[in-house]
C-alpha cells in the first residue's frame, strides 16, 4: 500500500500539504494524518478525495510511535512521501520562560521529527520524498526566539545531511523554510510577547503560497525551500555578513523602537 504520512496535519501547513497533493497523487492509496485535535483531523479527512487514516498520537510519545510503526509494518506501507509539520514555537526571554514548554519545543521540533523520520526510512523506496518543516528563524539566532530558532536550525541542517545520506536511494529531502506564514501557530508563539514578529506584517505568508513552493521544489529535489523576496533576502544576508553586526543591528532597532 503506498501512503503520504503527514505529522501537524490537523492545521495550518500540515492540513494545506494534505489539500494540495489530494489533488494529485494518483499512486497514493491512503493518507496517514498524524495529529492530536480529533475535530481537525476528521473535518479535513471528510473533504479529501483519498482514503484517510487518522492516527491520534502526540509525536513525542515514543511509545505512541512504536504503535503507529506497527501499523506501517501491519499494512506493508510504501511511505511514498513523509511530510513532517508537527512543531511550535513560543516567545519569550529564556530565563523567564516556562521550563516544560520551552523543553517540548526540543521534544516536539527535534526529537520527535528525528525519530518519525529514522522510523519511517525503511519504509521507503526510490523516489521518495522527504519535506521536513524548518523556518527562516535557522538563518540566525534570534533574541528572545532563542529555543526556538536554534530547534529550527537543527531541523534545517539535519535536513541537509540526511539529503546527501540518502541520495545514492534516491530518497530526496528537502528543509522548508518559510518566514511567518498565516497559520494558528502565532496564538500559541505570542501568547506572552511579540517582539521578534515586528516586520512580519510586511513578509506574512500563506500556507498556500508555501506549501505549492515546497512541493514544487520537493518535485525538483531541491535541498531548501524558501518562499518569498523577502525571506530570500533575509536567507542572503545571513549568509553574507557576519550574525554579530546583524544581531547587534536588530538589538539596536530593539532598544529605540521599545
Ligand atoms: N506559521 C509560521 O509562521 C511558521 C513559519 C515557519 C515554520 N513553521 C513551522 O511549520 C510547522 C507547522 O506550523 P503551522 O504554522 O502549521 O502551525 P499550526 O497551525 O499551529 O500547526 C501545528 C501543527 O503541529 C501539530 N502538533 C504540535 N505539537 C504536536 C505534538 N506534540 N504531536 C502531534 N502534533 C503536534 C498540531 O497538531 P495538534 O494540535 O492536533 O496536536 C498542528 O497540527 C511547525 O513546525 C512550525 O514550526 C511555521
Amino acid at each position: 500500500m503506498n501512503v503520504v504520512v503527514i505529522t501537524g496535519a490537523s492545521g495550518g501547513i500540515g492540513a494545506e500539504f494534505a489539500r494540495q497533493l489530494d489533488n494529485g497523487l494518483r499512486s497514493i492509496d491512503e493518507f496517514w494524518l498524524i495529529g492530536r485535535n480529533e475535530i481537525k483531523l476528521n473535518k479535513l479527512a471528510k473533504a479529501l478525495k483519498h482514503d484517510v487514516r487518522i492516527f491520534l498520537l502526540d509525536v513525542t510519545d515514543e511509545l505512541g510511535l512504536d504503535e503507529f510503526e506497527g501499523f506501517l509494518t501491519k499494512y506493508d506501507a510504501k511511505v511514498r512521501m513523509l511530510i513532517n509539520c508537527a512543531g511550535y514555537g513560543i516567545v519569550g526571554n529564556f530565563a523567564r520562560a516556562d521550563r516544560e514548554g520551552t523543553l517540548g519545543m526540543i521534544r516536539t521540533n527535534c526529537e520527535a521529527l528525528t525519530s518519525v523520520t529514522h522510523r519511517l526510512i525503511p519504509y521507503m523506496r526510490r523516489n521518495s520524498r522527504i519535506i521536513q518543516l524548518a523556518s527562516s528563524a535557522a538563518f540566525l539566532p534570534q533574541q528572545d526566539f532563542a529555543v526556538y530558532a536554534a530547534s529550527k536550525a537543527y531541523v534545517h541542517s539535519f535536513t541537509r545531511a540526511l539529503n546527501r545520506e540518502l541520495k545514492e536511494r534516491r530518497i530526496y529531502v528537502t528543509s522548508v523554510c518559510p518566514g511567518p506564514v498565516d497559520t494558528d501557530f502565532f496564538a500559541l508563539a505570542e501568547l506572552r510577547g511579540k517582539s521578534v514578529f515586528e516586520f512580519k506584517k510586511y513578509t506574512m505568508a500563506s500556507p498556500e503560497a508555501v506549501v505549492q513552493k515546497a512541493l514544487r521544489d520537493s518535485v525538483c529535489k531541491r535541498e531548501v525551500s524558501v518562499y518569498g523576496v523577502l525571506i530570500n533576502m533575509f536567507n542572503i544576508v545571513s549568509k553574507l555578513f557576519p550574525h554579530k553586526c546583524i544581531l547587534d543591528l536588530l538589538a539596536l532597532y530593539k532598544r529605540i523602537h521599545g
